[in-house]
């Protein structure tokens, strides 16, 4: 099967996306690790981050690149679906988070908010892994296909 160039620019775009939130994860971490975090700083990164999640996820569900994988290989349909139910499961962690980060910036004791934010970071890391690792699968069994 050939690729639409179509395809290409919207893999580029989802992984220009993937690294932006990256970005801001890695801020928001450096940010709590600080001896005395900005509560200000942390909170609005947090806002930032909860508007890019929200963002991309509806790009994903909506007509991202997960779906031209799934279209490639079929057989990936399953493990594309766990993937977008996992994103309700990350706005739920993301309100929680906010919580957390609101009730920090109070009482000045970050421990509660950076042991649940570390969490959340490995669930996000291995989700946004598992999504670069189903659509290179499609490209590879593409790729197969044409030869
Ligand atoms: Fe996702
Ligand atoms: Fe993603």
């Amino acid at each position: 099967m050939t690729r639409r160039p179509s395809q290409s620019l919207e893999f580029d775009a989802i992984l220009d996306e993937h690294r932006h939130l990256r970005d801001l994860v890695r801020l928001i971490q450096l940010g709590v690790l600080h001896p005395r975090p900005t509560a200000g700083v942390v909170r609005r990164l947090l806002d930032e981050l909860d508007v890019a999640l929200r963002s991309h996820f509806e790009h994903e569900e909506r007509d991202g690149y997960l779906h031209d994988a799934i279209s490639v290989e079929p057989r990936l349909s399953c493990l594309a679906n766990r993937l977008f139910q996992e994103h309700a499961d990350f706005l739920a962690a993301m309100d929680a988070l906010r919580q957390l980060g609101a009730r920090a910036s109070e009482t000045g004791d970050w421990a509660e908010f950076a042991g649940a934010y570390a969490g959340f970071c490995r669930r996000f890391d291995e989700h946004e892994t598992a999504e670069n690792r189903l659509v290179q699968d499609a490209m590879n069994r593409d790729m197969q296909a044409e030869d």
